[in-house]
């Protein structure tokens, strides 16, 4: 199987540690990205994407590494610490250039065998917060089987977190990998995925943008053809 894992910060801190631990124990290919290290660009808000074709950002060449990681993998995992109860500017930063990916518009259909990973520490609290910033793109792009797991660790760094709070870590990590190894040879999405495509579809039939409706008729789910056979 291959993971990728991006990492909402550029440091190796709690969050890092909890995300590493679950692609280890997945096993196989890991593929990696820190922001704002590996990508730091900002949306510049020109509808490009949405009204032409994503080739034309301009980021797209720099954000291409990471977009090819994600389309090659069986696992991404999207991990961030709570930067005032949300996830990082860098994270959101990063998601802001797939908002053409969203179902409303032209999801990747690959995303829908996939299987994403949300990871979260906060001192406190905001993680339930921070985790929808991030589930909410893994959700609208497709992805079939979306776990979370957020940590209040209350530490700023990993050696401040305790030997009682690690050791929870590590059973939990250990129940994701295992519940990710056993579907991996049978994805599929649940129902409020399928769900959403099907409103998606009705709506694509007669869509209001010429760019999502010719990518849907092309891919044939105006018709009866659907990205997860
Ligand atoms: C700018 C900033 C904002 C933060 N905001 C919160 C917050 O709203 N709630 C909270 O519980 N912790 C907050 N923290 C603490 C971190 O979320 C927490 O220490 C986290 O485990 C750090 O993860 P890391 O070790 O991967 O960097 C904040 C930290 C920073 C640097």
């Amino acid at each position: 199987m291959k993971t990728v894992i991006i990492h909402g910060q550029s440091h190796k801190g709690s969050t890092y540690h909890i995300a590493h631990q679950v692609a280890e124990k997945i096993g196989g290919e890991i593929a990696e990205f820190f922001l704002p290290r590996d990508f730091g660009e900002f949306c510049v808000g020109c509808n490009t994407c949405f009204n032409v074709s994503e080739i034309k950002c301009p980021h797209y060449d720099k954000l291409k590494p990471l977009t090819d990681a994600m389309d090659t993998a069986d696992v991404i995992i999207l991990a961030s610490p709570v930067y005032v109860y949300h996830a990082t500017g860098a994270m959101k930063a990063f998601l802001d250039h797939y908002g053409y990916r969203w179902m409303v518009h032209s999801p990747e259909g690959s995303m829908f065998k996939k299987q994403g990973v949300c990871i979260c520490t906060a001192a406190g609290a905001g993680l339930k917060s921070t985790i929808k910033d991030m589930a909410d793109s893994l959700f609208f792009w497709g992805v079939a089987k979306i776990y979370r797991y957020g940590n209040g660790v209350a530490a700023v760094n990993w050696d401040g977190v305790s030997d009682k709070k690690k050791n929870a870590i590590d059973k939990k990590t250990t129940a994701i990998a295992n519940k990710i190894k056993s579907r991996s040879n049978n994805v599929k999405p649940g129902f409020k995925t399928k769900a959403f495509f099907f409103m998606m579809h009705l709506m694509q039939k007669n869509g209001f943008n010429p760019r999502d409706v010719e990518y849907w008729n092309n891919k044939g789910w105006t018709g009866s053809a659907r990205p997860w056979n």
